[in-house]
């Protein structure tokens, strides 16, 4: 069995959390408090949530997406190969290592997503920017913590509390869409985006895509016009 390999740390903004890399041979994963975000063998369900997300999106005129939470950038690559041209994708990555990360021993994994000329990175929480902003958005797709529970920040329970919905129903355009990734169902989270005005569905998903694997939930909430 090939050891995990430190390769980097970094403090998450806004409290006494470290998040961390690692790789094991060709595997990668980065962990909160020793609690794994993300591993770099299973992305099938963050490229889901690009995909049932910007399918609703891609043929608006220039579409603009906002993405919470860089990561190994999977959901980033994915949205990139679902938007045309004209679209433009805000990545919000709270810790300014991911990115380095990213630019760097990740970079190869998702296919360099940062290259790309449609992106640009916020090097923010996302809660700022949903709160700052207003009928900004056709898509928002959120992949902060491993589910509507703040794990990467306490202060992520905002997201998914009855003000961040507003917020995010707010930052959206009229038919935006927004969409939620987690690791297990959550029947509380699906009845606050309903009292929020969204129109919801929750797709159950796959680790690893049409291979199987583990069962993950999208909840892709669709606000009025
Ligand atoms: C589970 S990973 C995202 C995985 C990503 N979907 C992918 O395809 O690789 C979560 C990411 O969100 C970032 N993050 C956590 N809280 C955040 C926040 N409030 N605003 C922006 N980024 C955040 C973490 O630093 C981490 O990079």
């Amino acid at each position: 069995m090939i050891p995990w390999e430190l390769l980097g740390r970094a403090q998450v903004p806004g409290n006494s959390g470290e998040l961390r890399l690692y790789r094991r041979g060709r595997e990668f994963s980065i962990r909160v408090n020793g609690c794994e975000l993300m591993n770099s063998r299973a992305h099938g369900s963050e490229d889901a949530l690009a995909e049932l997300a910007c399918a609703r999106v891609a043929d608006r005129p220039r579409p603009r997406v906002l993405i919470g939470g860089l990561g190994m950038g999977y959901t980033l690559a994915a949205a990139l190969r679902q938007l045309g041209a004209g679209a433009r994708v805000v990545v919000a990555e709270l810790v300014p290592e991911v990115v380095v990360w990213n630019q760097g021993n990740l970079a190869d994994l998702a296919g360099h997503p940062l290259r790309d000329t449609r992106v640009t990175v916020r090097e923010v929480d996302v809660a700022r920017i949903l709160q700052a902003e207003h009928q900004a958005y056709d898509a928002i797709l959120l992949d902060v913590d491993n589910g509507p529970d703040g794990l990467s920040l306490q202060s992520n329970n905002w997201l998914y509390s009855p003000a961040g919905l507003d917020a995010a129903f707010a930052a959206l355009k009229p038919e935006g869409v927004l969409a939620v990734w987690s690791a297990s169902p959550d029947r509380s989270f699906t009845r606050r985006l309903r009292q929020a005005g969204f129109v919801v569905d929750e797709v159950p998903v796959r680790a690893r895509g049409q291979r199987g694997g583990g069962r993950h939930t999208i909840w892709i909430a669709v606000r009025g016009s």
